[in-house]
């Protein structure tokens, strides 16, 4: 990567009115992560060491998010929307410290790939004042179109203010731009605002520079990593891309995805090699699965952490804090929450485990829970190493339930039981002989006379 300095300028000022939300635009999610962070991320990717984020009159709450996912960018207030050039021009403050190189991109551009960014950039050390990166889109209608002559990007033509002949050029603009910080200023303040909309447009520098003798280019990058977000049917189209590259990269970098189209990652999700995930599985924020980990069908993890070789599902839950360590097993129906399930240690079917510890090689039998909560607190359930706890076992914590102990099926454990013990929490079975049939007996008579005193 070159040494160039870069400020990327990234425009989130629109109102979004199309998604109908209460929600800024740019903080709807793309695999768990809002838009602009993923523009943010790529920005970074392409080497811009600074970020600045251009924000509307009603930008706090995307102040208020950028202070999670780009804690370092500066925020500039955009208070009247008058145009895209306005609105870099917001940003006048950063630009005027003086970068190399300067990337426009917008906030709801999420899936912008850091290598188009970056080839841009090149263009920039290579001696371009402007680079434009263009697409061609199935339908061109409403994009700015790229005027060439004699090879040269002479003009970006907004869809409004095209001539019919224009209006037929299918290579469009994207939106982004790569533009040589030493003539950024002084392009952006000549942008006037004579045009159909009546609004200052950044595609306008690429004339202005052009008639000033300076070098304009466009780059090409895919119609897909362009794709601007106005609408919910858009951001679940985004989504569906994003899955795609996501799901791919994980095959890529050596997990088997059995049907890959029915798993969803979500931006930081880790995954190790030789882990084999079954269909229909979601991956929530906060996922990590170690090596050689097998995820059967249909389950559901968010912020849980799954060990080297250890066994998930068909239809687990792991919540916030499950850490499945080392050959750790969690079958079918069971939910895990902020527990840590010891190497080796098994919880099949059926069961709860919450704020506990399985210890190492324990046995959890069929519907088992862990009673941690009172209704106002939680509490602490503790099983010691190899622990046998028999089928539907309640353990009302919080309680301590030591090494290699033994507890009957059906019990419900409400004091502590010590290492190597064997403990009863339930009420002794009474079998008397005979009474069993003595009792239908009893019953069959009752019936029939019920039956003929209805009849008379
Ligand atoms: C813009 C381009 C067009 C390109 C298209 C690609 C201009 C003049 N036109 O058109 O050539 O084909 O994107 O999608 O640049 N914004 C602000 N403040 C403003 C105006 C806009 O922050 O005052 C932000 C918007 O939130 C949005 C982005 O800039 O993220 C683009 O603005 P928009 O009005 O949607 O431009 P388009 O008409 O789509
Ligand atoms: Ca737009």
């Amino acid at each position: 990567m070159t040494t160039r300095s870069c400020l990327s300028i990234i425009l989130a000022a629109g109102e979004g009115t199309r998604m109908k939300s209460s929600h800024a635009k740019v903080l709807h999610r793309i695999g768990g992560l809002p838009m602009v962070a993923h523009v943010a991320r790529a920005a970074e990717a392409a080497g811009a060491g600074d970020i600045s984020l251009v924000v509307g009159h009603a930008g706090d709450e995307v102040r208020k998010a950028a202070e999670g996912f780009a804690p370092k960018a500066e925020i500039f207030v955009q208070s009247e929307r008058l145009g895209t050039a306005h609105a870099v021009l917001a940003a006048r403050q950063a630009i005027s410290r003086g970068y190399d190189d300067i990337l426009v991109m917008f906030g709801d551009t999420p899936l912008v790939e850091a290598d188009s960014l970056a080839a841009a950039r090149t263009r920039l050390a290579e001696g371009a004042a402007v680079v434009v990166i263009g697409f061609r889109p199935p339908n061109p209608t409403g994009y700015g179109r790229l005027i060439e002559k004699d090879g040269r990007l002479v003009a970006i033509r907004e869809d409004k203010d095209c001539t019919e002949e224009e209006r037929k050029i299918d290579f469009c603009n994207a939106g982004l731009m790569a533009i040589a910080g030493k003539e950024a200023l002084k392009l952006l303040d000549q942008v006037g605002n004579s045009n159909a909309k009546g609004e200052f447009y950044l595609t306008d520098i690429v004339e202005i520079a052009d008639k000033a003798g300076l070098a304009v280019v466009a780059t090409e990058a895919s119609f897909e990593s362009v794709l601007g977000i106005n609408n919910r049917a858009e951001l679940a189209e985004a989504e569906a891309i994003w899955q795609n590259r996501r799901r791919r990269r994980a095959m890529l970098e050596g997990a088997t995805l059995i049907a890959p189209e029915t798993v969803y990652f979500s931006h930081d999700t880790e995954i190790g090699t030789d882990v084999l995930v079954e269909p229909n599985v979601w991956f929530g924020p906060g996922v990590k699965v170690a090596g050689g980990a097998v995820i059967h069908a249909y389950c559901h993890f968010e912020s849980a952490s799954i060990g080297p070789n250890a066994e998930v599902g068909p239809f687990a839950r792991l919540r916030p804090g499950a850490d499945l360590r080392e050959n750790s097993k969690v079958g079918n129906f069971c939910e895990v929450k902020k527990a840590v399930v010891e190497k080796g240690a098994k919880v099949n079917h059926l069961t709860y485990i919450g704020d506990a510890r399985v210890g190492a090689g324990a046995n959890i039998g069929a519907g088992t829970i862990t009673c941690n909560y009172d209704g106002y607190s939680k509490f602490f359930t503790d099983i010691g190493e190899g622990a046998f706890i028999g089928s539907n076992t309640s353990l009302v914590a919080p309680i301590a339930i030591g090494a290699r102990s033994y507890i009957a099926s059906g019990s419900v454990i409400t004091e502590e039981v010590p290492e190597d013990a064997l403990a009863f929490g339930r009420a002794r079975q009474k079998t008397m002989p005979g009474k069993g049939k003595e009792l239908r007996e009893r019953f069959a008579e009752a019936a029939k006379a019920k039956k003929k005193s209805a009849a008379e």
